[in-house]
């Protein structure tokens, strides 16, 4: 990574100005269900702390759509955040105004103060200049620790760092690059990616991206019936993006003319409906029934990849494989979130981007097994994409 990072800059008696991702899942009574992105923020923050600066935090949480929403407040953050700590962390009314400001100031070495859901504020996805050097007047240097969010050019992001010196990198941003970015730029071989989820659309720049990089790919997730389609198979009422099919025709000549594995599964559990309840067959991709819908990949199919993902030393993984939130079909994500534990235990340096994938892991009870597993859904897919996140590219070098 060519950027400056926390490392590299004076916390002791300076405000320090932090991006995190804390856009963290609530329940309905606003407790937080997975507090991993607050924890994979602790590193830095810790240090800030310990070296006596004095911590502003900002984030978002939701969308709310540029104003107040109470259940979209970061109180409940502050108090985990609180919790984990062992030491109180403020919590501001807002992210801006005098009063904010007030609160910034009385701050004292060591000292954590939590600023409300920037996106409270339209200018802040509208990256406005003015209310990024507003944000930028609370600190006297700034730090982006918010890898889950890089991808997006916002105010807290990208604007803020033409107003306040220096901006450097967070340790979590710096790990997020250093696994991402190694598996893309300097993999052990054998490196199989596996890509999964709905649509091709949402994949296409990935599958490209790692087109040039891979040894293997897998590919699972209702995805792959727009694949079969335009080979010609019959997908009976499984999704398929019909204005993607000639996409996917280009894509499987592609990966033949270039002699990379695209591997498709040979077998799915096809169901009657989308529903936990509906009645499922494991049928061979050929022969799915007109009145059945692929919703995960079959046993052999299970089979066939895990041996590829056992063999591999890297290994990075996108998209669950079948509709997981339903028990009936999520045999094929577990079992793949499995088969990279196994290669881990052997070995393999295993990277799961986040969102769904991240989920899956978290669930089957597996996240410790892998080398790493991702804060982004949307940033470490553009990553993978092979795009600059403008959150990264605007700190100092
Ligand atoms: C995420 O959860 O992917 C990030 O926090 C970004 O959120 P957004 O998609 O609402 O910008």
């Amino acid at each position: 990574m060519h950027k400056k990072t926390l490392s590299d800059i004076t916390c002791k008696g300076n405000r320090v100005l932090m991006r995190v991702d804390f856009n963290v899942p609530l329940d309905d009574q606003g407790n937080i269900t997975n507090d991993k992105r607050i924890v994979e923020a602790l590193p830095s923050i810790r240090k800030i702390v310990e070296s006596g600066g004095r911590l502003i935090l900002m984030s978002h949480l939701g969308r709310p759509k540029g104003k107040p929403v109470a259940e979209l407040s970061l109180a409940p953050v502050a108090k985990r955040l609180s919790e984990l700590l062992d030491t109180q962390v403020v919590m501001a009314e807002d992210c801006i105004g005098t009063g904010v400001m007030q609160q910034a100031l009385a701050l004292q070495d060591g000292e954590v103060m939590l600023l409300e859901n920037l996106r409270f504020h339209p200018e802040e996805e509208k990256n406005d200049p003015e209310f990024a050097k507003e944000l930028a007047s609370l600190g006297e240097a700034y730090v982006n620790d918010a890898f889950g969010t890089a991808h997006r050019a916002h105010a807290s992001t990208e604007g803020i760092c033409h107003f306040v010196q220096p901006s450097v990198a967070g340790f979590l941003i710096e790990k997020e690059l250093k696994y991402l970015g190694r598996a893309l730029q300097n993999p052990e071989r054998p490196f199989v990616a596996i890509l999964g989820g709905a649509k091709i659309s949402g994949k296409i720049d990935v599958l490209e991206n790692l087109f040039g990089k891979v040894d293997a790919v897998l590919v699972g997730g209702a995805m792959i019936f727009t694949f079969f389609r335009a080979m010609g198979y019959d997908t009976g009422k499984s999704l398929v993006e019909e204005d993607k099919l000639e996409l996917a025709s280009r894509l499987l000549k592609k990966a033949e003319d270039n002699n990379i594995r695209l591997l498709l599964p040979t077998d799915v559990v096809a169901a009657t409906e989308f529903s936990a309840e509906a009645e499922t067959r494991t049928v061979d991709v050929a022969s799915i029934p007109g009145d059945m819908m692929g919703l995960d990949i079959g046993p052999k199919t299970i089979d066939l990849y895990s041996r590829e993902i056992l063999q591999a030393k890297t290994v990075v993984w996108n998209g669950p494989m079948g509709v997981f939130e339903l028990e009936p079909f999520a045999k094929g994500t577990i079992a793949i979130a499995r088969a990279l534990a196994d290669a881990t235990a052997k070995g393999a340096i295993s990277v799961v981007g986040g969102g769904d994938s991240a989920a899956a892991v978290m669930q089957a009870g597996l996240a410790s097994g892998i080398t790493h597993i991702s804060t982004g859904g949307g940033a470490s897919l553009e990553f993978l994409e092979g795009k600059k996140l403008p959150g990264i590219s605007a700190l100092n070098d």
